[in-house]
């Protein structure tokens, strides 16, 4: 058998060549991952077309983009983009790059435009990607085409105001490779229902020295909170006392109700929902909350303020959605890969909008929305660039996934899926599986029909 370094150099040449076949049986097993999944940067480069661009990919919230022509400027993988919503209410998603020279286009984070203008020649194109201007045209002869170049347009779809992105054009439609993720979504979205989920505008952006899938472990770890995060734990008990939000996870937290469930095609849940009996009296203090719940309880009386009020605390739901799309409590999570060692978060907060929604519900959601990128994103940064920096010793390969997985405390939901105690590195298995089945595949290009998967491939 080879050794993990001569596999590694197998998978490498057949991810360049195509070959079909698992290359990567031998970095990514069960128990365990070869290190060089974090570090080598010829693999990172490969996933940058092999994960993001096959598979669908979170781009844009439709609430970024409320009207005709706004438009957002995004990424998918490495490959800038622009998310627009064109006059008559389409939704496009189109690569910045201008097809002369290869400058991006759009050279501003958000705003309205129907067209774009490339500042370097001034070629022009309209917000759904076709090219409308180039000036002085007559420097091009017969063989110029207009119609071929256009901006390159990503295949597009949403699900309940989420959008998404691919070039595979074999892919199933969103809804279906979502599978029971998207029922999770829609228990996320319908806590108040007939609201609407607006995503607020800016972000708090957080940069690592490391690499993007040291994000998506950790986003269904629930083993580690409660020793990552005691800092931010025993500060919530000494000033709050005992049962507010967070302090589930502290001790044996298999002996709790949280579980982990692995939703399929990459996509993971950590439920903490049976942990929260009380959604209002268990979120943390924030400031301003006396003023805001006494004005409440006197407008709503005290049972329509209750219900309201439980809008404002955390859903108590992760949800991980492959590869790039975390929602956590009530905020958004997008992973921005930089390089093979260095990423970028973005929690974005949403709020929920309604008639029979008072706004001071919103002001509550913003209040409560800062304290966790604030007081706890930082320790999860440190861990990563920690795990990055240790990962770079060569005489030590690997990264071990086992936790739980011959312990008895796996089973399946009534629908079927593989759940586990909350400590379960379930998740983490359940990415690697998805991540070597697209990494086995082949890139899909711009308007190619299928990305060819290999026969036998677990898709
Ligand atoms: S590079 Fe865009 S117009 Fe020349
Ligand atoms: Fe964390």
């Amino acid at each position: 058998m080879d050794t993990p370094h001569d596999s590694r150099h197998h998978a490498l040449h057949d991810a360049r060549t195509g070959t079909c076949g698992d290359a990567y049986a031998a970095l990514v097993q069960e128990h365990r991952v070869h290190r060089s999944l974090y570090t080598d940067r010829a693999i990172f480069e490969a996933e940058m077309n092999t994960v993001f661009g096959q598979t669908w990919t979170f781009l844009a919230h439709e609430s970024e983009i409320p009207n005709p022509n706004d438009y957002v400027r995004k990424r998918l993988g490495l490959r800038p983009i622009v998310v627009t919503r064109a006059a008559d209410g389409t939704l496009h998603a189109v690569l910045n790059r201008c097809t002369h020279r290869g400058a991006t286009v759009c050279r501003h984070d958000s705003g309205n435009a129907r067209r774009f203008t490339c500042p370097y020649h001034n070629w022009t194109f309209a917000n759904t990607g076709e090219l409308v201007g180039v000036p002085i045209v007559a420097g091009y002869g017969p063989g110029f085409d207009k119609g071929e170049l256009g901006l390159g347009k990503l295949r597009v779809e949403t699900y309940r105001g989420f959008v998404f992105g691919t070039f595979n054009q074999a892919l199933p439609d969103l809804k279906t490779h979502l599978g029971q993720a998207a029922a999770h979504l829609d228990q996320w979205l319908d806590r108040w229902p007939g609201a609407k989920l607006v995503v607020r505008h800016g972000a708090t952006k957080l940069r690592c020295n490391g690499n993007w899938k040291l994000v998506y472990d950790n986003s269904a770890d629930g083993y580690h909170p409660g020793f990552s995060h005691l800092s931010l734990l025993r500060m919530r008990k000494d000033r709050y006392g005992g049962g507010v939000d967070m302090q589930w996870v502290s001790g044996d937290v298999d002996a709790g109700l949280q579980t982990v469930t692995d939703l399929g095609n990459g996509n993971t849940f950590l439920d903490q929902r049976a942990e929260i009996t009380a959604y209002w009296p268990q979120a943390a203090p924030m400031p301003g909350e006396n003023a805001y719940e006494s004005t409440l309880r006197a407008r709503l009386g005290d049972a329509g303020a209750d219900a309201a009020l439980d809008m404002v605390m955390g859903s108590g739901m992760n949800l991980n959605i492959f590869p790039n799309l975390l929602i956590i409590g009530n905020q958004l999570q997008v992973i921005e890969p930089f390089d093979v060692d260095h990423s970028e978060l973005s929690w974005y907060a949403t709020s929920l909008e309604a008639d029979d929604l008072p706004p001071e519900i919103t002001a509550l959601r913003m209040r409560l929305q800062e304290d966790f990128p604030a007081f706890g994103e930082p320790d999860d940064l440190a861990n990563f660039e920690a795990c990055q920096e240790g990962l770079r010793i060569a005489e030590m390969e690997w990264v071990h996934t086992g936790r739980h997985l011959d312990t008895g405390r796996e089973g399946m939901t009534p629908e079927g899926l593989p759940t586990s105690v909350v400590s379960s590195e379930l998740p983490i298995r359940a990415f690697w599986k998805q991540w070597k089945t697209l990494m086995n595949g082949q890139p899909a290009r711009i308007g190619a029909a299928p990305a060819g998967l290999c026969a036998g491939d677990d898709a």
